[in-house]
């Protein structure tokens, strides 16, 4: 990369990079982005991870949804996923025969590690017959219990597709309820929550907006059902970036990982937004010098059993099948 590839990073980030930091970032992104090129990697980033991820060496950033489907089409040898673990097994399970990496194993998810296979299996036992949709923000193990997976930018169509008139929805107690607010097929819900976005409140967004007056609010479905009824849209990651592109409002709050109002501030320099942090502590675990670590020396690989893979990869084929 040249000092004026460099530049041109810099000069996009600056809205939300100080230049103290940028000079400690600059010479590992250059570092990265020529291993990327020597070991023939795609780096696949979340939404949430950091602007000088995100825009310093990812090559593309997305939802979760997406990044399962980029994970299926890459032509590279090794993917780094720079997410956490759950989106890192999940493009294990949709290209099978590519190195997949993580930089940090610890990269959890606390909807992911609200459930075990085991309570699914108790769960079909209680209700005999009803299929079973799992967000993806689930263990391969939950996965293999499960008919499909669904993503918050998916998951009433998935609900949808199933044509039952009942349906076991998992793990996110906060995205079933905006699920049965958006369907008539009565669901069965679990009660696992996002750390980050049971965080916010209604009163919050509420106290937010009186003192902002023509504020827009996004808020993301993993929010409780307050914050999503004060805010004017809910959608996954990826649809709340579209939303701020497409209608430029002048100030905007992004009820969901704080990280991600910087990315999308540098692509929209107009908009102003506001900004309650609360911070993912797992999204935080994926750092530029764990992601140079990790390509280099091909550590942290992502490795599934092979039957709990071949019945897991069922329901996340589904849900590719399914789309948007
Ligand atoms: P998205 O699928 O909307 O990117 O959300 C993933 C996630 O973990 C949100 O907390
Ligand atoms: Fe999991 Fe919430 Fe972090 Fe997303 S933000 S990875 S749902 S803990």
């Amino acid at each position: 990369m040249t000092s004026q590839n460099l530049d041109q990073i810099y000069k996009k980030i600056s809205l939300v990079v100080p230049e103290i930091e940028w000079k400690f970032h600059a010479p590992i992104i250059e570092k990265i982005n020529k291993l990327k090129k020597e070991k023939d990697a795609v780096i696949l980033a979340h939404n949430y991870q950091t602007p000088e991820i995100y825009h310093g060496v990812a090559d593309i950033s997305a939802d979760s949804l997406a990044l399962a489907l980029e994970a299926a089409k890459t032509k590279s040898k090794i993917i780094v996923l720079c997410g956490v673990h759950f989106m890192a097994e999940t493009a294990k399970l949709m290209s099978p025969d590519k190195k997949v990496l993580i930089p940090d194993m610890q990269a959890g998810c606390s909807l992911a590690e609200s459930i075990t296979g085991q309570d699914v299996r108790m769960l079909k036992e209680k209700y005999p017959g009803v299929p079973v949709v799992s967000y993806v923000n689930t263990s391969a193990e939950v996965k293999a219990e499960t008919d499909v997976c669904c993503t918050s930018a998916n998951a009433v169509k998935v609900v949808e597709s199933l044509g039952t008139d009942k349906v076991i929805f998992l793990p996110d107690h906060y995205l079933a309820n905006y699920v049965q607010k958006n369907t008539k097929v009565k669901i069965i819900s679990w009660q696992g929550t996002c750390m980050v976005h049971e965080k916010f409140t209604g009163k919050e967004v509420e106290d937010i907006k009186k003192e902002n007056p023509g504020i827009e609010v996004i808020a993301h479905p993993e929010c409780p059902p307050d914050v999503i009824s004060a805010s004017d849209f809910a959608g996954s990651t990826s649809s709340m970036v579209k939303y701020v592109k497409e209608k430029q409002p002048k100030k905007v709050l992004l009820v969901t990982e704080c990280t991600m109002s910087d990315n999308v501030q540098v692509e929209n320099p107009n908009v102003q937004f506001v900004k309650p942090c609360n911070l993912c502590p797992h999204m935080k675990k994926i750092t530029l010098n764990k992601i140079y670590d990790c390509l280099k020396n091909e550590t942290n690989e992502i490795k599934i059993g092979h039957n709990i893979a071949e019945m897991a990869r069922k329901s996340v084929l589904r849900m590719a099948e399914i789309g948007r």
